[in-house]
């Protein structure tokens, strides 16, 4: 039995989101291959994820010059803990589901936060000498991504670093990381919609399969 994050990161409801939607019959399909699997879901807009700010570096700092939660002003205290408690979730879990939009060619912002919540070097990675080395191993990861524009081919190609960015930043921390599902051209071409919907769909149930292995 596997533990899966499923990791929303959206705003909108779920019925407004593509990725959302798309996110929501992949998890689906997953479940009837892994009936038994835990699944937690995190939904990051509705939680209280910090930025790393001054409480934050100057917690870390205190941390490791030995100091103990005593000796922490009550910023650091309350962001250093829920960014530990989101750390010790993403170690102790097996697989991931990402699902988010583009947004100006990258992530969320919250879902950067995210990110840096859970990539602690000596935790998630560390450094050796022959360079980085992840820390999480025999996980997996997929990331579901919406967008109105076209960045799978063409002049726009190399523009795209919001799904770039999550498959790096997971390899990086030692995750296997599953083909992404991507669900373009949404609005730019609002013509083709039901087609792209039903490709998606169809994507998902693949991916699903292949994921659940
Ligand atoms: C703030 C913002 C920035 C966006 N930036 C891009 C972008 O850079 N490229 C793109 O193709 N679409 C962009 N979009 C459009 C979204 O990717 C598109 O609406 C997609 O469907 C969002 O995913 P969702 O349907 O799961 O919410 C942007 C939308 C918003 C709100």
């Amino acid at each position: 039995m596997s533990k899966v994050l499923y990791i929303k990161a959206n705003p909108n409801p779920e019925e407004k989101s593509f990725s959302a939607v798309v996110g929501r019959i992949f998890l689906n399909y997953y479940l009837k291959e892994k009936p038994g699997d835990e699944v937690i879901e995190l939904d990051l807009y509705e939680m209280n994820i910090p930025f790393i700010d001054r409480d934050v570096l100057s917690g870390w700092e205190k941390l490791r010059q030995g100091s103990g939660f005593e000796d922490f002003a009550l910023g650091e205290m309350l962001k250093l803990t829920i960014i530990n408690k989101l750390a010790e979730q993403f170690i102790q879990a097996d697989k991931y589901i990402f699902v988010s939009p583009l947004w100006n060619l990258g992530i969320p912002a919250l879902l950067k936060a995210y990110v840096d919540a859970v990539c602690i070097v000596d935790k998630s990675f560390k450094y050796a000498e022959e360079g980085p080395v992840g820390l999480l191993k025999d996980k997996k990861a997929i990331h579901i991504q919406a967008r109105s524009g076209v960045f799978s081919r063409g002049v726009t190609k190399d523009c795209e670093l919001g799904d770039r960015y999550i498959r790096t930043i997971l390899n990086f921390m030692g995750v296997q990381v599953a083909d992404s599902v991507i669900i373009e051209s949404v609005h730019q071409t609002p013509g083709q919609i039901d087609d792209i919907k039903t490709r998606a769909m169809e994507q998902a149930r693949e991916a699903s399969i292949i994921f659940a292995k």
